[in-house]
């Protein structure tokens, strides 16, 4: 038998409701972020101890629950990698030829990992001159190289200091450091724990920094660099970890699209392709992004990637109803995104008079989402860490685009106007955007003639700080609600969460007030 409650807690529960009660109390009406708050709980978390790892796939995992949106003007390789050292995950957006999509994702998978496994090398036929022209073409920040034959077998290293324009019409064998004398470790030795390994090597050769690894033919497969495995280690001992796959890269997404031949029939053969080659570039994830999920074009796209690679987790979207989540959930989609119309470029609303207010969304599709065993993301209309708390108490994972598209690290040139400064943030189905090739994800043919009805805006945003100082915002401000709320890991804050609707008042009560604001608080505001 439960225990009994108090009366005082009997109250609090008639008031502040869990989500099944509360949102059935509220059939018909649709609400979003602020229209509810959170009441707070007895707590025994700290905000830095509280938890943010967060499972999407079985093999998608991430350490903090946020990822950048798939579009244009928020994530390339840049901020994928930055959002992944976070801890969380970019989407890299697809408005692009194929071939650089891949690249995009290439530049994500090789950044400092540990083992370099493709080092650039040079020939002992070389002059040392070619050598100063790769470094400046490839604006290359290091200059020493391995020196290997035609058949990669491990001749000598070229060191940094002899890399110079005095030395340029000297061959690499002149100046190069004999097979003898270069440090090399066994691709054998490595295992179980390559950069454990790497870092015992350099704890016992004092001054080394470059240590080569050699198969037992002496081909070489790989190298570790002294700077790489010092991050590495440091940042194993920080609170919030990078996001890595199994081979201790760091994760990357890619945006797939639904694309159709001219017949207006799904592009099977093209889709595959793509997918196919992103694969075996490292991706960890593709997501098939459109405005309407729930239609017979991204579940036989999610199908058919499915059946093709049956273990890659798919994230697949939009929707707002609990039977487009069992729809895609039953083509094979690991998480599926919720959002139709929330996003802070989106004009779908507006243009198509559809879509539902996201939390209402979140609630109806994570009963589904829990029915079918899938995960679920809340995609667009975050405007603040409060709503990150609340979308967390419904979901699984939440996708931001506005909030991050004025960090250096998303793609665009910075404008002044008026002595700010200001980066482009335009909507996937804005003219432009879709222009540059997202018209499939809103149905239409990528037809420039044709006049199509834009479901999105071109904006600017600010500049913001750094993708660093973002996330610590808005991680601090996720890990202030769950210690507010007792909760020390995601699953416990959807327990924990209980709702009550705000009017407008309280609204205005929630923020700043009845002051002359001098400074405001964070990139939140
Ligand atoms: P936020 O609010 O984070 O939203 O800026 C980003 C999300 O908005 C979606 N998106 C669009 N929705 N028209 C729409 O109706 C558009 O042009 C558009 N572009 C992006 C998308 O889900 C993204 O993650």
């Amino acid at each position: 038998m439960a225990a009994p409650i108090s009366s005082s807690a009997a109250v609090d529960d008639a008031f502040y409701q869990p989500a099944e009660r509360f949102f059935a109390a509220q059939q018909g009406v649709a609400l979003t972020y602020d229209d509810v708050t959170l009441a707070t709980q007895y707590s025994e978390i700290l905000p830095r101890d509280a938890n943010l790892e967060t499972t999407l796939a079985e093999r998608l995992h991430l350490q903090i629950p946020i990822i950048s949106a798939d579009m244009d003007t928020v994530t390339e390789s840049r901020m994928a990698i930055a959002m992944a050292l976070n801890g969380g995950l970019g989407l890299i957006h697809y408005n692009m030829p194929e071939r650089q999509q891949l690249s995009e994702v290439t530049r994500v998978k090789y950044h400092v990992h540990g083992l370099i496994q493709e080092p650039i090398k040079v020939s002992p036929d070389q002059f040392i001159g070619d050598v100063l022209t790769l470094i400046e073409e490839r604006h290359f920040s290091f200059s020493t190289f391995p020196i290997v034959d035609d058949e990669e077998r491990l001749l000598g290293l070229l060191p940094g200091h002899v890399v110079r324009a005095r030395y340029a019409g000297r061959k690499v064998s002149e100046a190069m450091m004999p097979r003898a004398s270069v440090h090399t470790i066994a691709e054998r030795e490595l295992n179980p724990d390559p950069i454990a390994s790497a870092d015992k090597f350099f704890n016992e050769h004092i001054g080394i920094h470059k240590l080569l690894v050699v198969d037992d033919q002496d081909r070489l497969r790989g190298l570790f660099t002294l700077s790489d495995i010092e991050r590495i280690t440091q940042e194993k001992a920080a609170p919030l970890k990078p996001a890595r796959d199994s081979q201790f890269r760091l994760v990357c997404g890619a945006a797939v699209s639904a694309t159709r031949n001219s017949t207006g029939e799904l592009d099977q053969k093209r889709i595959l392709h793509h997918v196919e080659a992103l694969v075996e570039r490292g991706v960890d994830v593709v997501a098939i992004s459109t405005a309407h999920g729930f239609s017979k074009g991204v579940g036989e796209t999610v199908r058919l990637i499915r059946e093709a690679f049956p273990e890659l987790p798919i994230i697949a979207g939009n929707v707002t109803s609990g039977e487009a989540v069992e729809y895609l959930a039953g083509c094979g989609a690991n998480a599926i995104k919720v959002g139709q119309g929330p996003g802070s470029i989106c004009t779908t609303r507006i243009v198509a008079g559809v879509g539902i207010p996201q939390l209402t969304a979140l609630y109806v599709c994570g009963k589904a989402a829990e029915a079918a065993g899938v995960r679920i993301i809340a995609d667009g209309g975050i405007a603040k860490s409060g709503d990150i708390v609340k979308a967390l108490a419904l979901s699984h994972a939440v996708i931001c685009g506005g909030l991050l598209a004025g960090c250096p690290e998303a793609p665009g040139q910075i404008m002044e106007i008026n002595g700010k400064l200001y980066k482009q943030y335009r909507g996937m189905g804005s003219p432009a955007a879709m222009k540059a090739g997202s018209a499939a994800r809103y149905g239409h043919v990528k037809d420039t003639t044709r006049k199509v009805a834009a479901e999105g805006i071109e904006a600017l945003k600010e500049v913001a700080a750094s993708l660093d100082n973002v996330m610590t915002q808005l991680v601090g401000g996720l890990q202030s609600g769950m210690g507010y709320l007792g909760a020390q890991n995601l699953e416990a804050l959807k327990a924990r969460a209980r709702f009550s609707r705000i009017t407008p008042a309280g609204q205005r009560e929630s923020a700043p007030h009845d002051i002359v604001e001098v400074k405001t608080g964070s990139s939140n505001s």
